[in-house]
């Protein structure tokens, strides 16, 4: 019972936390030095555009998801109902927080009751994988019929997390037993310090068919589990690695180079429509925002769904501006980086 009150507990501390600037990385995800080249003749209307498509053999209104972010406490079951609907509503897909708490207390997941026919993810930590294997991983997609499973990689934050798993002997194994038995697509991804091109293979070659890349630039999970740890020599020991990683930006396009068959999913300081159409430019299929949600998820259903309509205006106006009529054309779209 301790373990579980002290889940919730540390749960409703990574969301009061996640909300406060100072968690997000001060330097973003680089995508700044993108830059479209502006096409001031687009020769189409705004109305022409657009920017529906195709995840995991399903329509989607655009090419967004909503990012894992995990229940688990009081607050949790508000964020996650919030989400869904919007979800539902919306024709977006959502990815669930970790369920491991869940499916430990053999609580009740009622995402796809408020979601009845969205795209939903499943999520379980590699470590929960390689401890409780094939079993948990259909447990978790059961629970709320998933449409696929999101295996996340998180070993800094374990680090710095009190009492995180240190011991990911045999993780790769766990994922590639996972994606062979499972029904369902298994997804892999980071929380913010981002999968490069060399584990991306090594993904690859376990099975694994779809990367959320994660990249550094936005919440920093580092200075989050850093805020809630007492212990003043662990501070000094993680105090270099608070901005450990690699942005978004660099890593999409080495990913997308060195493992060009591998769909990836543009994640991590993704903070607006233009960020989305500059991930689907440098080889994204889709984009995932998480922390942006947070804030509309704890307010109401309505604003989640105004967050969603924002983000994708921000997107017809980013391929208007390019000449771009579908996702298509945006992926061909000139784009120059500033040094
Ligand atoms: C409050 C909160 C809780 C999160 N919980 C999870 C989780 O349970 N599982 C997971 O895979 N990622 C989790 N994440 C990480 C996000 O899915 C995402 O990878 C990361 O925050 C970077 O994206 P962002 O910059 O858009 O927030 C969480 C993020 C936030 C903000």
């Amino acid at each position: 019972m301790k373990d579980h009150k002290a889940i919730s507990d540390r749960k409703a501390d990574h969301i009061a936390l996640a909300l406060k600037d100072s968690h997000q990385s001060a330097q973003g995800a680089g995508f700044d030095r993108l830059r479209f080249e502006p096409n001031p003749l687009p020769q189409m209307a705004l109305e022409d555009i657009d920017h529906s498509s195709q995840f995991l053999n399903q329509p989607v209104a655009a090419p967004l998801l909503i990012g894992a972010m995990t229940g688990g406490c009081e607050n949790g079951e508000l964020i996650n109902r919030h989400l869904a609907e919007a979800a539902q509503a919306c024709q977006i897909p959502m990815a669930l927080g970790s369920q491991r708490a869940a499916l430990e207390q053999g609580t009740l997941q009622n995402a796809r009751h408020w979601a009845p026919s969205a795209l939903l993810l499943g999520n379980l930590g590699a470590t929960q994988l390689q401890q409780q294997g094939l079993d948990l991983a259909q447990r978790a997609v059961d629970s709320v019929q998933a449409n696929a499973l999101v295996i996340h990689l998180n070993p800094l934050q374990e680090l710095v997390q009190p009492n995180g798993d240190r011991d990911w002997n045999l993780v790769l194994e766990a994922i590639q037993n996972t994606v062979a038995k499972l029904e369902v697509p298994v997804i892999v991804k980071e929380v913010g310090a981002g999968i490069g091109p060399s584990t991306a293979k090594k993904l690859m070659d376990a099975g694994v068919s779809w990367i959320e890349v994660a990249g550094r630039g936005g919440t920093s999970w580092a200075s989050i589990e850093l805020a809630r740890n007492q212990s003043q020599r662990e501070q000094e020991i993680a105090a270099p690695f608070i901005d450990w990683g690699m942005d978004t930006v660099e890593l999409l396009p080495a990913v997308h180079g060195a493992c060009p068959t591998l769909n990836l999913i543009g994640s991590g300081g993704v903070r607006h429509g233009l960020d989305i159409a500059r991930c689907i430019r440098l080889g994204a299929q889709m984009t995932a925002l998480a922390q942006p949600f947070l804030a509309p998820a704890l307010e109401s259903t309505e604003a989640v769904i105004e967050k969603i309509s924002i983000l994708q205006e921000q997107l017809r106006w980013a391929m208007f501006l390019t000449g771009s009529r579908s996702l298509t054309d945006l992926r061909g779209a000139a784009l120059a980086q500033l040094p």
